[in-house]
Formats: structure tokens, sequence, C-alpha cells
């Protein structure tokens, strides 16, 4: 650690949001998690991040309202679909919502407000069937109640807005990933993550990282960086040889050191 650099606020900021991510992420039985400035957010992403223009998904309707505006209306406007779907129906009724163009199912732990408890092993069951994960909003149970992956659910999302920060006065979000799901097994249905992405330098995720999406394992090369920090009197140092510039080196070429 002799060759060091005084980091930035910006750094330092990166290092204390991804303590607070590995905290969720551990709390959930994860293997990774990213902050979002929203729950609102966290859901987006969770979404975005696999359905493009033209892709379709499955949502419990028995979700909070912004989540159900967010999905109905203004993903309906960037070309992606959904169909909402009473979690009381039998398999075969909620089976029938499933498309070829289908890359996930959604729905909340406990619903806002109605409090119906959804069948996370059921519906992970259904989602992998049709070969798609199961992201699951657990801002209500949180994991001190139920963690969902234990149940079946790949991704979880959270408004930690509410009782995640223990107060209610800050706004934000996260997305935990299980780790679990298989993404090169349904190639075809995530080209984001299963196909060289051009604007990363041809890098194609799921290889890279095995079965964990991008943001899961780049947080594991975040928390390596992380480790490096040392504390050297009253200032920070890094090492500009740990494992997340070596693998952005090896991966992305100089440019993207510390981005
Ligand atoms: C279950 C659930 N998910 C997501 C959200 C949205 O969270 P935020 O207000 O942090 O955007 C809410 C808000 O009430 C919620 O109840």
């Amino acid at each position: 650690m002799s060759a060091g650099r005084a980091i930035s606020i910006e750094e330092d900021i990166l290092a204390r949001n991804d303590a607070v991510a590995a905290k969720i992420a551990e709390l959930e039985g994860g293997v990774g998690a990213m902050l979002t400035s929203s729950g609102q957010a966290a859901n987006f992403y969770a979404v975005f991040n696999i359905c493009q223009a033209g892709d379709h998904f499955v949502t419990s309707n028995t979700i909070y309202g912004g989540t159900y505006n967010l999905f109905g209306v203004t993903m309906k406007k960037l070309g992606i679909e959904c169909t909402f779907v009473d979690p009381e129906w039998d398999d075969k009724r909620i089976e029938a919502a499933f498309r070829p163009n289908t890359k996930c199912f959604f729905g909340e732990t406990i619903s806002n407000p109605g409090g119906h408890v959804f069948d996370i092993e059921r519906f992970a069951r259904m989602a992998h069937k049709h070969g798609v994960p199961l992201i699951v909003d657990n801002t209500f149970a949180t994991p001190i109640n139920c963690r969902p992956f234990e149940w079946g659910a790949d991704i979880v999302t959270h408004s930690t807005t509410k009782y995640m920060d223990g107060h209610a006065t800050s706004v934000g979000g996260a997305i935990v990933d299980s780790g679990n799901f298989d993404w090169n097994a349904h190639a075809d249905k995530f080209p984001g993550l299963c196909q060289p992405d051009e604007s990363y330098h041809g890098l194609t995720y799921a290889d890279a990282f095995g079965k964990d999406p991008e943001f899961a394992r780049f947080y594991r090369s975040l928390e390596a960086y992380r480790r490096s920090f040392s504390q050297k009197s009253d200032v920070m140092v890094v090492d500009p040889s740990a494992d997340f510039f070596s693998y952005l080196k090896k991966e992305g070429g100089e440019q993207n050191n510390g981005s």
C-alpha cells in the first residue's frame, strides 16, 4: 500500500454507499446489492435492466399504486408491456399471462396497501418454469420478517424510505441479487446480459460474471476496491494495483480506471 493517493469525495461516498449496499445484501442473503435514489427507482431499474422495448413482464396486481402506475403507464410509454394478474387466480390462469417475450414476474411480499401475502415459493416455481426471474419488492416485510431468496425469489427490491432506514426520513431504495438465476440458460431472452455490450468494450456480462447479473459482480469488484482502502493518519489511500483496477484494465482498458 505504498503507492497510495488521497481519495476524492466521490470515492468516499462510493465506499459509504457500498457499505450500506453490502449490509442490505447480507441481511437478504444475496450476493450483492445496488442502492438507488428511491424505491420507485429500484423497481424501475430491476425491471428495466432486463426488459427493453418490445418486451413484456407479468406482475401481481396487488402492488403499491405508484409501482402499478410505473408499470402500467410509464413503462408502456417505453415500449415495455405488462400483464397484471391476481395472485388469487389458479396457476393455469396466471400462467396464461406468460408470453415468449416475457422477461420477469414481479410481486410484493406484503402488498401496500392491501396487506396481501405473496406466495413467493409458488410464484418462483411459476416464473422459473417460464425461464424468467422472480422479482420481489420486500419493502413491507423487510428481511427481518421474510427473506424472499429462501423461498426462491431471484431479485429483491426495497424502498428503504420506509422501515429499512429505521426512521423514514430519507428517500432511498435498493436492488439485491441472489446470484441464483442462470441467465445463460435463457440467453435468447436476456441479450443485455448474455450478448456483448458495445457500450462497455464488448463485455458479455453473464460470461464474465457467471450466474450473477452485472451489478452484483460489479459490486464485488467495488467491494475489493473498498477493501483496498487503508487509513493512513486522516488520509485514505488506495492501492492502484487492487483487484477492481486489475479487472477493469483487463476487461475495459485504462480509461475505465476508477469510473
Ligand atoms: C411496497 C413499495 N414499494 C415501493 C415504493 C416506492 O418507494 P419510494 O417512495 O421510496 O419511491 C413504495 C412506496 O410507498 C412501496 O410501498
